[in-house]
């Protein structure tokens, strides 16, 4: 079967009334389960925070989710609403706040990615799609005193706009350690390669955009809940003057539809994902920590053919790479935490699919659970395929932005989240004058 065909299939075969299936399978596991993140020590309560919200365990018995960076949670899920692993959560939460459990950990960069997860959590807790559930179920999976207790611990572990500032520039620390080819090597074309200047002013890339207006990276933004910008790359082989052109020629296009003049060989594509925080006044800011890059490189960009469906043949005309922040290699110094996925590595999809929880698919059961983990550099053709100019998904038509830093970028996420339903309830009851729901 296709990768498109899988991939379509996994996203629309949701099972939307589905239970929890460690519920009902592995929830003696979980009890024993443990995580080693924040501090060596298992039962110290911010791991048993962090296990709480972001393990699940699988038809297989299997654990999933505790060192991913986002929580395996889909809009369907049922899962932490309600039954065992609600209530887990609700103890922790209620011991870490009746303990001033945020007190117990001073690292900036540990609060930072605590908080980084229960917003996750939060946005997604506060955002259930009462059309997956009718009547009873509707009141029960959104339990306010939950998510007010998520809101409490958001604010506790909040860093002040000073420290959110001071934070350590982890794409830099990559850079430093030198574990990663500084270059693309068309002998090794799977060999992960991190540009040194990417982010950086007089770079050899340029970013996509507009100072104002339109975001260049749309689904991206609305996809991670506006809790992340996105940046936009792009650099043609030879000098920068020629992506430049080239990008001059984009933007003299007056159609919207009009035909993209194709690029050469040798382009190369990257999308930055940078965390946003929520500080101790209860504002977005933007931190320093890059949470991931992926990029794309054309070794070949035969004609101008459309989408192909084709992974194969997509497969030989583009290499493709993704760095993800790893909490653990984060915490231990090593490479400013940045992780470069093997070919070899496989994971859930969460982004763009439909909402389908491959945890709670009861009739399609183990084998369709299995097949919910998919290679995550193969992942890249589903949405990326065709040739050269035509795979491209960002807004290329918005031209190029002089601020290589992406501040217009950050500016017009924040302005987006901050009109956002979930965001304005956190504000509400995590940082607001009156007093949390209690239940
Ligand atoms: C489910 C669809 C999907 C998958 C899977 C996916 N992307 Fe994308 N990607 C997009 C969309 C859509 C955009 C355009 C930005 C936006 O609107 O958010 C994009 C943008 C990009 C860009 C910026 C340049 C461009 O083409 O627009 C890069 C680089 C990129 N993706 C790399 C990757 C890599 C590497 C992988 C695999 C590890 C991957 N993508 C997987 C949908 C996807």
């Amino acid at each position: 079967m296709g990768i498109l065909a899988l991939a379509l299939q996994i996203a629309g075969a949701g099972n939307l009334n589905g239970k929890d299936s460690d519920e009902s399978q592995g929830i003696a596991r979980v009890e024993k389960a443990q995580v080693a993140l924040y501090t060596s020590d298992p039962g110290n309560l911010w791991n048993r925070l962090h296990h709480a919200l972001h393990v699940r365990v699988g038809p297989d018995g299997r654990e999933y989710g505790a060192e991913r960076l986002d929580p395996l949670l889909w809009s369907s899920t049922t899962h932490l609403r309600n039954g065992p692993s609600y209530e887990r959560a609700r103890a922790v939460m209620e011991e870490f706040l009746s303990t001033r459990g945020e007190r117990q950990i001073e690292d900036p960069q540990k609060r930072a990615l605590l908080q980084r997860g229960l917003w996750a959590v939060f946005d997604w807790y506060v955002s259930w799609p009462y059309w997956h559930a009718g009547g009873d179920a509707v009141s029960k999976a959104v339990q306010p005193a939950f998510a007010a207790r998520l809101a409490e611990i958001i604010r506790g572990v909040a860093l002040t706009p000073e420290q959110i500032q001071k934070l350590p520039d982890n794409y830099v620390a990559a850079i430093a350690a030198k574990e990663f080819a500084a270059q693309y090597d068309s002998n090794q074309p799977s060999k992960p390669f991190l540009p040194p200047d990417l982010l950086y002013p007089g770079s050899s890339w340029i970013r996509l955009g507009q100072e104002w207006g339109e975001t260049v990276a749309p689904q991206h933004l609305s996809e991670f809940g506006g809790r992340s910008v996105f940046l936009v790359f792009i650099r043609l082989p030879g000098s920068l003057r020629m992506t430049a052109q080239y990008l001059e020629r984009v933007e003299k296009l007056k159609r919207p539809n009009e035909e993209l003049p194709q690029f050469p060989a040798g382009t190369q594509v990257a999308l930055v994902r940078r965390m946003l925080l929520v500080d101790s006044q209860g504002h977005l800011r933007v931190s320093p920590l890059v949470e991931s890059v992926q990029i794309r490189v054309y070794a070949e960009v035969p004609g101008k053919d459309g989408r192909r469906r084709n992974v194969e043949e997509t497969r030989k005309q583009q290499s493709v790479f993704e760095f993800v922040l790893d909490r653990a290699k984060l915490f231990r110094g090593k490479a400013g935490g940045l992780h470069a996925i093997e070919t070899t590595e496989s994971d859930f999809m969460t982004f763009q699919t439909h909402g389908f929880d491959p945890f709670e698919s009861k009739q399609a059961g183990q084998g369709e659970f299995v097949k919910g983990q998919f290679p995550m550099l193969l992942q890249c053709f589903v949405c990326h395929s065709g040739s050269g100019v035509v795979s491209i998904r960002s807004r290329l038509s918005l031209g190029f932005d002089d601020d290589h830093s992406g501040l217009g970028e950050a500016q017009k996420t924040m302005r987006w989240k901050q009109q956002r339903y979930e965001w304005g309830l956190l504000q509400g009851i995590g940082y607001g004058t009156h007093s949390a729901p209690r239940d």
